[in-house]
């Protein structure tokens, strides 16, 4: 395994976070969004950060190759347990067990900030965002057909969950 180490973001590595932020909307792979990420669209994403919601990023010497978040899933109280996940990994890291590595600490991270479950959407043709999740052991909820809009087509989208602690 890659000698990586996972440490908590500063404000510091947000210009690394977009830039491999930006090859995974660059990839098609990853999400949604179709646009690269602006620094000021960056700062509105930290500031979305904040709390309970943190950022890890993993570093190989002083290079960060790749982050993980916790998202909001929605401001109502009843889901202020549940909280939704971001991870990528730069292009030339991939394959190298780090996306692995931060989602067990992103995990650890969860559990001390009293989530007990995370969630996410991913691509249903996204391999090896499956292939990690589901060894993470992660489920598959279902799919959304149809649930979002980009480069002029309709995509479904697949929803996972795990628990993370026992209620
Ligand atoms: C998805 C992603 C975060 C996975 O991180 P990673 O560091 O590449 O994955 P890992 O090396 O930890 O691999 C975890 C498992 O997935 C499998 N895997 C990794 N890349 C794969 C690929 N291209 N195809 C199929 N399986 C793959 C690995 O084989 C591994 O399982 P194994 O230990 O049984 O071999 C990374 O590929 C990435 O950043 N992709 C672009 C952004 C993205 O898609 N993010 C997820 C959005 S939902």
């Amino acid at each position: 395994m890659v000698d990586v180490s996972i440490r908590v973001a500063q404000s510091q590595d947000l210009e690394a976070i977009r830039g491999i932020y930006n090859q995974g909307i660059l990839d098609r792979i990853a999400t949604l969004d179709a646009e690269p990420k602006s620094p000021d669209d960056m700062m509105i994403w930290w500031d979305a950060h904040r709390g309970r919601y943190g950022v890890l990023v993993a570093e190989i010497g002083h290079q960060v190759v790749g982050w993980a978040s916790l998202n909001p899933y929605s401001s109502r109280q009843a889901y202020r347990g549940v909280a939704e996940l971001s991870i990528y990994v730069h292009r030339e890291y991939r394959g190298q067990h780090i996306g692995q590595q931060l989602l067990t600490q992103l995990e650890i991270l969860a559990r001390q900030h009293l989530f007990y479950k995370i969630v996410l959407f991913t691509f249903p043709h996204n391999m090896a965002g499956q292939r990690l999740y589901t060894k993470m052991g992660y489920r598959e909820v279902g799919i959304f057909q149809r649930q979002g809009y980009l480069d002029g087509a309709f995509v479904d989208i697949m929803a996972m969950e795990k628990f993370i602690q026992t209620l």
